[in-house]
């Protein structure tokens, strides 16, 4: 939009101060908990430089008492991110408060989250206490917690279905017990937009000190209104929202943090609210989630989706072809899509590939950029064309690697409509090849079952999708595998080729890999 034109001398107008909300980012916490969602300390952390990088306010790094794993990585996590307040969840007891601390507590801002269902429901049948217990352990709770930090955050869990004068009494009582957050989740995703903005109108006359500190929000998405209900505790005057990357979380997840994000920056004019996030890093920071997971988000999911910015119709076409706001409310840039750019092909040499990844947004130590080398290399020698999308695959698997304990050597599958499938796989440990031969129902069912018996394990397999990284007959295949630990815990892998059943291979010994080192920490 063009400015209107000035007089010479005369002042230009200020931009309306637009009030500035928080993006608490929990991926790394409810995001986990969700089915299927478990990371890696190596993907964790890579998870939170990206979130850093995409400048969230507040990274949930876990819930420090649940797991040695949980604490280990909300310790890492800590000492690992700067420019964030990093927390950690804690249930409202000083064991728990004193263990989130012990996670958090080298961090540079760090922050205790700790909670105290208030609902009638949950005080009489999971807490089995009264309401004043309750207050009063809130109240107490915080103070424990206020001992070790300043930043202390108190949710009332299932807030949208308590007694709104019981719950403005324990609003009142953890801000006067130096609670600097008080978050109101919608634990169960039962509240509607226009109730949603009702309650926090209401909650902010009835408990007046909140307007002292940060009020927070946290919506769940069982009726698909996580967002909604979030635009609508902003327009009530919340100013830190709780969510996640691709609104990944238990159930049906939690509210979306780049449809939050890209809300508030493309419905300025409605919301008069602004965020601290880089819009550029949204496409990146969702596919790495995706890429560590192994879990993808559906093509028409807004801002992220694959579809999200494509036109089919040939109207729309045409129209965004004349004139691109016909048909488009934001441009693919703003969140960071880019143009699917031809890069480099087999005669690019180390530097000019060490350049377009670095251009990418990519940190690679040295190793890592030596390897994603070899295999852009070797992807160059089969394929036509490279392109951005190519090199991001190969990288961003690189950037979460785990330790190799199982490589593949090499393997001949063989298949036809006349003959049983077989599949003789040779890996690679401790230097060792191990050589295995196996019948299967097609030649990616052989492989896999020839590598079990290399393994000497039988995998449940939970998942296996297959991709093209881009168009075009010579696109990469890519696999990603799930597998189940002895443990039920999902274990996700990824694999590239140009041959899909070696794309199937590499990602089906990525995860076995991921399994060896989860067991081994
Ligand atoms: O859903 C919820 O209520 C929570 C709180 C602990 C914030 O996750």
């Amino acid at each position: 939009m063009s400015e209107t034109k000035r007089k010479p001398g005369q002042k230009r107008t200020p931009a309306p101060k637009r009030r500035v909300v928080k993006i608490f980012d929990t991926t790394l916490r409810v995001g986990e908990q969700s089915p299927g969602m478990s990371l890696n300390l190596r993907e964790k952390i890579e998870m939170a430089r990206q979130l850093e990088r995409m400048g969230v306010d507040i990274i949930e790094a876990g819930f420090a008492i649940s797991s040695p794993g949980d604490f280990e990585s909300v310790k890492t996590i800590s000492g690992a991110v700067k420019d964030c307040v990093v927390a950690s969840l804690a249930r409202a007891s000083e064991q728990d408060i004193d263990r989130a601390w012990e996670a958090v507590k080298e961090a540079k801002n760090p922050r205790i989250h700790l909670f105290l269902a208030t609902s009638p429901l949950h005080m009489k049948y999971k807490l089995k206490m009264q309401p004043d217990e309750v207050y009063e352990q809130a109240v107490a709770m915080t103070r424990h917690a206020k001992r070790y930090t300043s930043d202390v955050e108190f949710s009332a869990e299932d807030s949208t279905r308590s007694d709104m004068d019981f719950l403005a009494r324990v609003c009142e009582g953890v801000v006067a017990a130096g609670a600097t957050t008080v978050n109101l989740p919608d634990t169960v995703g039962y509240t509607t937009p226009e109730e949603c903005y009702l309650f926090f109108k209401d909650i902010r006359e009835k408990a007046p000190s909140l307007d002292r500190i940060t009020i927070s929000t946290h919506c769940h998405n069982d009726l698909g209104l996580g967002v909604a209900n979030t635009l609508a505790a902003i327009r009530a005057g919340v100013n830190q929202v709780e969510c996640t990357v691709n609104g990944i979380g238990e159930r049906a997840g939690n509210a979306a943090m780049e449809e939050i994000v890209m809300a508030l920056y493309v419905r300025k004019d409605e919301y008069g609210a602004a965020t601290n996030i880089d819009t550029t890093e949204i496409t990146r920071s969702s596919n790495l989630l995706t890429s560590i997971t192994g879990v993808k988000v559906q093509p028409n999911k807004a801002i992220v989706g694959e579809n999200a910015f494509a036109h089919e119709a040939g109207i729309h076409q045409h129209g965004v072809l004349q004139k691109a706001e016909t048909y488009e409310i934001m441009t693919p840039e703003s969140v960071g899509l880019k143009k699917n750019n031809l890069v480099l092909g087999k005669h690019s040499g180390k530097h000019a590939f060490g350049e377009r990844v670095r251009s990418l947004g990519y940190d690679l130590t040295k190793d890592e950029l030596a390897e994603a080398f070899n295999k852009f290399k070797i992807l160059a020698d089969k394929k036509k064309s490279v392109y951005d999308k190519d090199i991001e695959a190969i990288v961003a698997k690189e950037a979460v690697q785990v330790p190799k304990t199982f490589t593949l050597k090499k393997f001949v599958a063989t298949n036809g409509s006349d003959i049983d499938a077989t599949a003789t796989v040779t890996l690679v440990k401790d230097g060792k090849a191990l050589k295995r031969k196996a019948e299967g129902d097609g030649p990616i069912d052989a492989a896999f079952k020839a590598i079990d018996l290399i393994i000497g394990r039988d995998f449940a397999l939970d998942d296996f999708q297959l991709d093209a990284v881009t168009e075009g007959e010579d696109a990469q295949g890519d696999a990603t595998v799930a597998i189940a630990g002895a443990d039920g815990t999902r274990y996700s892998g990824r694999g590239l080729s140009t041959d899909i059943v070696e794309a199937s291979i590499r990602a089906y010994i990525n995860a076995v890999n991921k399994m060896y080192y989860a067991e081994r920490a």
